[in-house]
């Protein structure tokens, strides 16, 4: 993600999270951080999605994603997530995401590709909603590429059990 990305970052934010998108300012400090990486995906030359991802020592968190709604469920998403995965196999340990629990097209992306649900944190967004954290263990998938994800999916098996 470059500056000049942000107009249309804004737009798929603002489409995506409505009251809780980040504002610009949100994303311009983004650049400031080193801990910041960001990306963006695009399909012929137009940026339809977004990644912004934190490393702090050996974890790396996913703090933002989001698809333009017209790519949604074509497979982007987890096109982005694998690039991620990719990204920071060999720089970081573990890989963690917070998640809505009503947000059973996200939670299932992340199940497919391995991540687990490790806790359930209460009242964590403001309207009240608790989010799932999720981790994937990185370090298991760099010494056995791709078979995690694979052993772990879950199926149809959604977040309302657990
Ligand atoms: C969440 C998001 C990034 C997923 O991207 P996507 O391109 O729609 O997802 P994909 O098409 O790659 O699908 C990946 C997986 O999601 C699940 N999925 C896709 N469409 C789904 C649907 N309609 N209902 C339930 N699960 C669905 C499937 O498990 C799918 O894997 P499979 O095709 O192998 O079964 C995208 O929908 C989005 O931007 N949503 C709004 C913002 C958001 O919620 N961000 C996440 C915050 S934590």
């Amino acid at each position: 993600m470059k500056e000049e990305d942000l107009p249309k970052v804004l737009e798929i934010s603002q489409e995506c999270f409505g009251s809780d998108a980040w504002n610009r300012k949100a994303f311009e400090r983004e650049f400031e951080l080193d801990y910041s990486y960001k990306f963006v995906l695009e399909k012929e030359g137009e940026v339809i999605g977004y990644a912004i991802v934190w490393k702090i020592f050996y974890d790396v968190t996913l703090m933002s994603i989001a698809l333009k709604k017209d790519y949604w469920g074509k497979g982007y998403g987890k096109k982005l997530m694998r690039f991620l995965i990719e990204y920071f196999r060999g720089k970081a340990e573990r890989f963690l995401l917070d998640v809505r629990r009503s947000n059973i097209r996200a939670i299932r992306l992340y199940q497919s590709l391995g991540f687990k649900i490790i806790s359930e944190r209460a009242k964590y967004y403001s309207d009240g909603e608790n989010a799932f954290q999720m981790a994937l263990d990185l370090e298991v998938m760099d010494a056995d590429k791709g078979k995690t994800a694979e052993a772990t999916h879950p199926g149809r098996r959604n977040s309302q059990e657990s």
